[in-house]
């Protein structure tokens, strides 16, 4: 065995020399991994003994694509396009041997081999467009010639993976083998006994001809995403390449592909989204409980209160094998809400997502019982009752005496003080706050809620769990609102203010809609229902809200809220709620104001950049980068925006405490920019350079 380069080994077996990439932990392409594939391939055809080559990895993948890390910087030693061209053009057959993920770069290497072997838990796919990317390696005009236009559009606009199956029918791999090494190399074998011609795949368009006969592909599957795709530009630069892959020769397409890819290299949205890739992963350390910490075993979950969070948190363990005892206290609240979490899963068979089996193997995970003593012997019990503290401190009070030493405690409170609810407990260490979001089964963000005297076995514990049932765990101290409400308070308290300044509901909405939101708060406060927490017997007009709801204007459940609504439910902005608000700003001392579009987002979005330091500074998120994967996984801060802290070092922290000390002189005391935004601002820093304190 000869090391061909730091990370990369070449030896020789029977006639085939294997070069066996060992790069943890994804054998990503960094310098010496493309060296080294350039030197082996170097090697191979060097070598008279050698009359194949196997391409293999070592540790838990294939290669998982380019390395992220490194773009950006300046290239060192051979290209990734070097490796390709010695790999495709070699005159002795070359195997890719494929085991966990080949994405990006490395499924794209994998297409410049001749054959492709894979055991059968192999996946592969091209994920670029999730970092702002596309396949900037040849995978767009390869991939369309091996699985055909309307597969590869499929699968790399949306990052979608296949498996082995369907990669066997397509032509993707040659054959599954059981025991990687000994089967590629076998395969490898088997080719030259066989003298199989070389195939590349750049020469082969046979696949492509259907897409060519198919003359509205293009402009039926851009109508079909738009919705989906809308704001970002590495969907449509996919479509494009594959597009050129259709209708030109393969070199005019790549050419297409660079350039398309340069374009979306060096902008701001895959910056932004490959920034929040490294910002999903940093999320899970956590400074003070190392990786190691010693977790607890939750083989079994009890949740109190069956309603809204309550059914869909259940559906998340249910998701994972874990067995969910479900808690109510009256038997229609708990057959409504078994009810509902059947609902939903029957409407996910009917999407075709799972099975009926499924439906039946987790509903038969999940038990409802009005004996708050059926919990006792849990490992974990995550109360999701009304917001109430008396309420809850009840329920942890009981779940004190019920529960067995060791059970994790969690509450999926919105904003009350988790230090109060442990309190009443005799194991304050036990508490947690879990807040989901909602809907609960669907919304990737877990605020994990870390107590004055949460254990650090219950935060590692709580931080692996929201991992397992697929969520993006984010750790927050004990402040009201935690982080991402906390921001939101500032968003609305803004929202609701600049209504009676001037803007209308469907002008603030619009301005949040066009940044990348999928909706704004007035639309929001419609689909909820503007009645949530409004009193009809003491309503007396005091308030917005009192007006529009007296008036029946109680969102889009009764056809009008803030707007009005067609029978698809389009809003349509209301003259009857335009002039209840001029009434109420008339009696408002607030200045009147107009405001462009990029105004009110100022007003919108600077708020939140502000609250989002003071709570860094205060030590509530432990990153930036934390803030920014709780406002795009829980509130729809668009992913190509980063997230809050990330957008505020585009735009510049020195030019946003400027524009709040203007906002501070004119409006008051609310705008005042926090010590650290004034303090990174003076040193000609962003968010990028916070250090926690
Ligand atoms: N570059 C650099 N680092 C990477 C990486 C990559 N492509 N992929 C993963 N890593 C790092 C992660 O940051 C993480 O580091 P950490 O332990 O320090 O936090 C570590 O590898 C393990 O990653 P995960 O925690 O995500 O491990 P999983 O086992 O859950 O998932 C995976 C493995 C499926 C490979 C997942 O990491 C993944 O999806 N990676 C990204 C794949 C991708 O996007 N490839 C395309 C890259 S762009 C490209 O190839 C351009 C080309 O067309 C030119
Ligand atoms: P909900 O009103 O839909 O459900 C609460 C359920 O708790 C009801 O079914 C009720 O019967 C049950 N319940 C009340 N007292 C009980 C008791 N003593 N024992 C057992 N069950 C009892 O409320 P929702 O919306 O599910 O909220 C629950 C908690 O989740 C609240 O703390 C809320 O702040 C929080 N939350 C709510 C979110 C939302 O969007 N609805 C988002 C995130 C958190």
């Amino acid at each position: 065995m000869t090391a061909v380069s730091q990370t990369v080994d070449f030896s020789v077996e029977d006639g085939v020399g294997v070069i066996t990439i060992d790069s943890p932990p994804v054998n990503a392409l960094s310098s010496h991994v493309r060296d080294g594939l350039f030197e082996g391939m170097k090697a191979a055809i060097a070598d008279d003994a050698v009359k194949s080559v196997v391409i293999i990895c070592a540790g838990r993948t294939f290669i998982a694509g380019a390395d992220i890390s490194e773009f950006g910087g300046a290239q060192k030693g051979a290209s990734l396009f070097d490796a390709q061209e010695a790999i495709e053009n070699s005159t002795k057959p070359v195997v890719a041997a494929i085991h966990g993920t080949a994405l990006g770069g490395g499924l794209e290497v994998a297409l410049t081999a001749h054959f492709r072997v894979a055991i059968a838990s192999a996946r592969f796919g091209l994920p670029e467009v999730n970092l702002g990317l596309l396949p900037g390696a040849g995978g767009t005009q390869r991939l369309p010639r091996v699985v055909g236009a309307e597969q590869a559009l499929h699968m790399m606009t949306s990052g979608a993976q296949i498996g082995t199956k369907e990669a066997l029918a397509s032509g993707l791999i040659e054959e599954v083998v059981d025991d990687l090494r000994a089967g590629a190399i076998a395969f490898a074998q088997k080719v030259v006994a066989e003298g199989r011609a070389l195939t590349r795949i750049r020469d082969n368009d046979e696949k492509l001809k259907s897409a060519r006969e198919n003359a509205s592909l293009f402009s039926d599957f851009r109508a079909k995403n738009a919705r989906k795709f809308r704001g970002f530009d590495a969907p449509e630069a996919n479509i494009k390449c594959i597009e050129a892959a259709v209708n030109l020769p393969f070199d005019e397409g790549i050419k297409v592909e660079r350039e398309e890819f340069g374009k979306l290299m060096t902008g701001v949205q895959s910056a932004a989204q490959r920034y929040f890739f490294f910002a999903e992963r940093q999320a899970q350390k956590i400074p003070d409980v190392p990786k190691d910490t010693p977790k607890r075993d939750i083989k079994s979950v009890g949740i109190i209160g069956g309603g809204t969070m309550g059914g869909g948190i259940a559906m998340n363990f249910a998701n994972v094998g874990i067995p969910v005892t479900l808690v109510e206290v009256k038997a229609d609240a708990l057959e409504r809400g078994l009810g509902i979490i059947r609902k939903n899963y029957e409407n996910t068979a009917k999407k075709g997502r799972i099975t009926e089996a499924q439906v039946e193997e987790r509903m038969a995970l999940i038990s409802g019982t009005l004996e708050f003593s059926d919990l006792a012997d849990k490992d974990l019990v995550i109360e999701a009752v009304f917001e109430s503290m008396d309420l809850k401190k009840d329920i942890f009070k009981r779940l004190d005496d019920t529960l067995k030493p060791g059970a994790i405690l969690a509450s999926n409170t919105s904003a009350l003080d988790l230090n109060e609810i442990a309190s009443v407990t005799s194991r304050p260490e036990d508490v947690i706050g879990l807040h989901f979001f909602s809907p609960a089964n669907v919304m990737r963000l877990l605020e994990v809620v870390r107590g004055d005297k949460t254990g650090k076995d219950v935060i590692a514990t709580s931080m692996a769990l929201g991992k397992k049932i697929g969520k993006a765990p984010v750790l927050s101290g004990v402040c009201p609102g935690f982080i991402g409400n906390r921001i939101l308070f500032q968003r609305q308290a803004q929202a609701q203010k600049m209504i009676m300044q001037g803007p209308l509901p469907q002008d603030v909405d619009g301005a949040l809609t066009n940044f990348g939101f999928p909706m704004g708060p007035f639309q929001m406060s419609d689909l909820a229902g503007l009645d949530i927490g409004w009193n009809k017997e003491k309503s007396n007009g005091e308030t917005l809200r009192d007006v529009l709801c007296e008036r029946d204007r109680r969102g889009q459940k009764t056809g009008k809220g803030y707007y009005d609504y067609d029978e698809n439910r389009k809003p349509i902005p209301s003259d009857e709620v335009a002039e209840v608000i001029r009434d109420f700003a008339a009696k408002s001392n607030l200045p009147q104001v107009t405001l462009t579009e990029e105004e009110i987002l100022k007003r919108l979005l600077y708020p939140m950049v502000n609250e989002a330091a003071k709570i860094l500074q205060e030590g509530i998120a432990i990153r930036p980068s934390d803030v920014d994967v709780v406002w795009v996984y829980g509130y729809g801060w668009p992913r190509y925006w980063g997230g809050p802290c990330f957008w505020a070092d585009v735009i510049g922290v020195d030019k946003i405490v400027a524009e709040l000390e203007v906002l501070a002189k004119e409006e008051g005391a609310v705008w005042e920019p926090a010590d650290l935004l004034k303090d990174l601002a003076a040193k000609g820093q962003g968010f990028k350079d916070f250090a926690a304190g």
